[in-house]
Formats: C-alpha cells, sequence, structure tokens
C-alpha cells in the first residue's frame, strides 16, 4: 500500500519526504487555510516540486463550467498535480471531461460505495473514501474501504482507492488489510507509526551491550 502524507505544511512534507516512505501529497482547503501568509499557487507549486508523486490541489469551484477551468488551471501548475472534486453532479460531469483530457482527478468526500462506483464511471484517477467523519456518526469506515475495494476488484475498475480522513494508526493498518490501494495519513500520525516500546527498550538493551562489548 502506498502512503500520502495529509498536510499542506511545507516543513512537515519536507520532513516526511526525507524518510523515504512519502509517494504523493494530499491537500484540501482547510489545511491550505491554516498555512497563513503563503498564497495557495506557491504553496502547490513548492509542494509539487518536493514530492515525485500525485499531489492533490482542491479548489472552490461547485459548477461544471468553472470546475473545469480551475482543473485545467491546476493541471498546469505541475506534472504531478491531480485535480481533486467534491463529490456531487457537476464533480462527476467534471472528472468525465478531465479524464478524456488526460488531467488526473481525486473525487473527494465520498462515503458510500455507490458514490465511488459513479466517480469510477466517470474515470476519476482516485476516489477518497473518509473513514474518521463516518467513524464520528457511528459507521464504519474501514468497512466503506472494504466494500470499495471489493466492488472495484470485481468490476476491474482502475480507479484507486484512497483511504482519507485516517484519525490513528490502526487506521492505517487497516486500510492496508483490507486492500486501499493507498491511505493518505497526517504528519503526527505517519511519525506514530515508528513507534513501539518494544522497540525502545530492545535499543536500549543491545546499546548497552554493544558499548560494553566495545569500549
Ligand atoms: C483527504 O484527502 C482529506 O484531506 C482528509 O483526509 C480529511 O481528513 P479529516 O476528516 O481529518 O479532515
Amino acid at each position: 500500500m502506498k502512503l500520502f502524507i495529509d498536510s499542506a505544511n511545507i516543513g512537515e512534507i519536507r520532513e516526511a519526504v526525507s524518510w523515504g516512505i512519502i509517494d504523493g501529497v494530499t491537500t484540501n482547503p482547510s489545511l491550505m487555510a491554516k498555512e497563513k501568509g503563503l498564497a495557495m499557487e506557491k504553496i502547490a507549486k513548492e509542494i509539487c516540486k518536493m514530492v515525485k508523486g500525485p499531489v492533490s490541489l482542491e479548489g472552490g469551484a461547485m459548477e461544471h463550467e468553472a470546475m473545469l477551468r480551475e482543473g485545467r488551471a491546476f493541471s498546469s501548475l505541475a506534472k504531478n498535480a491531480v485535480f481533486k472534486i467534491p463529490m456531487t453532479i457537476d464533480g462527476v460531469r467534471t472528472v468525465k471531461k478531465l479524464s478524456a483530457e488526460g488531467i488526473k482527478t481525486n473525487v473527494t468526500l465520498v462515503f458510500s460505495a455507490n458514490q465511488a462506483l459513479l466517480a469510477a464511471k466517470a474515470g476519476a484517477t482516485f476516489v477518497s473514501p473518509f473513514i474518521g467523519r463516518l467513524d464520528d456518526i457511528g459507521r464504519s469506515g474501514i468497512d466503506l474501504i472494504r466494500e470499495i475495494v471489493l466492488i472495484f476488484r470485481a468490476h476491474d475498475l482502475k480507479t484507486k482507492v484512497l483511504a482519507a480522513s485516517i484519525r490513528d494508526t490502526d487506521h492505517v493498518k487497516q486500510s492496508a488489510l483490507v486492500g486501499a490501494d493507498m491511505a493518505t495519513v497526517p504528519f503526527q500520525i505517519l511519525r506514530k507509526m515508528f513507534d513501539h516500546e518494544l522497540t525502545d527498550k530492545g535499543i536500549a538493551i543491545f546499546q548497552k551491550a554493544w558499548k560494553e562489548k566495545n569500549q
């Protein structure tokens, strides 16, 4: 499973990329808004330079023609830019048109298998089912990922399942177990994935032994 970082913070992205495990980036308007004093276009260009893989960029347009203009503009920023589009009728119509033009798309705010199916039918490159926000309302986000993976495999749909709205390290593991193609993970959760108390304890024991033997 590929790992993306869910962030618009240049420092976080640079640090995570330096670990050698990042395959792409997702941003959204809320994440962009946290980055005070920097224009979105500047942040987007910088991120696209820092990462080889796909970088999802989301705009504000909600109407088909405006979405088309926004998608074309984002895709001209960098080769690895992906236009992130909300799951609406206008959004799906836009995906159909842009995918015919070779522009990569990520259909976001997906909360049902039927929504994912529609996005895939239109030719979306990625669909982003939101795990955490479904869990928040007492439904299972992981069950949704499992359903979408099964449907896409059964019908040979090429759209990639990008597990989003990840709230803890267990969401990452569960996404991998049910076959998501990638998960987009906030920086702090990526950082926590490295940790285990027995790793720390084991390092302390081996370090002590190494020093006793070699000093
Ligand atoms: C996905 O691409 C979104 O940017 C993100 O995962 C949303 O996560 P949230 O529900 O924690 O805001």
